[in-house]
């Protein structure tokens, strides 16, 4: 069975008290759905988070990390560095960071060669943009990002790695991809790993979709064989949105 999972990513939202009161607030929920839940609140307050919810059942986790180890990279942070505050999973490839911040799928590849030999998990996004689907070129475009960041690993690795399909288009832009089309294009992926690393392995790693996913639509979403969860920008921000999207399933 496949883990399913919602992950909250905070973005560049919330100061210190922001992340207090909206831990608070996520805590007085009651979780009925056995989705495990993940929140990725800004690095100065992981530490902060991270102590908040030590007993409970939301892991705190990263939205970045650098691909050294250490040394001088000014601004940025490390594996180690996050796994002192007891963060164990990272996202990475955020189209965010691929749009606004350079990241290649080389560079992300070395990301995630370092997260993974420092023991942690990684949430790695990929997904295409408005033109790549236009032009019907949205499936090899995604191949294209998952085959240059994680085909040179071997299949140990993928026990530490969650996918998260995030379209370009529908991200923070209140377009979400149909339940159709996160189906199909959660099978392309399914199938893309099935190809490399075999069925078994590829039926065992979840794969999330993200993009303007609400209280609303993630029930449909969530419905679809190949859907086992959501990454969730701009209604993780809300509590009540977002535990009604984790209890969606
Ligand atoms: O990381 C989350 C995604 O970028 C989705 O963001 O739910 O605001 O569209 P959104």
């Amino acid at each position: 069975m496949r883990k399913q999972i919602v992950a909250g990513n905070w973005k560049m939202n919330n100061d210190l008290a922001m992340t207090e009161s909206l831990i608070t607030e996520l805590k007085k929920h009651v979780k009925i759905s056995d989705a495990d839940m993940m929140i990725a609140p800004a690095f100065t307050n992981l530490w902060h988070a991270f102590e908040a919810l030590r007993h409970s059942d939301i892991e705190v986790v990263a939205q970045n990390m650098h691909f050294a180890e250490s040394g001088a990279y000014t601004g940025e942070i490390s594996a180690g560095m996050l796994k002192s505050v007891g963060i164990q999973t990272v996202i990475l490839g955020h189209s965010e960071r691929r749009a606004y911040f350079n990241e290649t799928d080389d560079l992300l590849a070395q990301k995630v060669n370092t997260a993974l030999k420092n023991n942690m998990r990684v949430i790695f996004c990929f997904g295409e943009e408005l033109a790549d689907r236009k032009s019907n070129n949205h499936e090899m475009v995604v191949e294209n990002q998952i085959k240059k960041a994680l085909f040179h690993l071997n299949s140990d690795a993928f026990n530490s790695l969650i996918l998260a399909y995030e379209p370009v288009w529908a991200i923070g832009t209140g377009e979400t991809a149909s339940p159709e089309q996160a189906q199909d294009m959660h099978a392309f992926i399914r199938e893309t790993l099935a190809n490399k690393y075999g069925q078994n392995l590829a039926d065992s790693v979840s794969i999330l979709y993200g993009g303007s996913v609400k209280p609303n639509n993630a029930r449909e979403i969530f419905s679809k064989p190949d859907v086992d969860g959501g990454l969730i920008g701009g209604a993780a921000l809300k509590a009540e949105d977002f535990m009604a999207i984790v209890n969606a399933f």
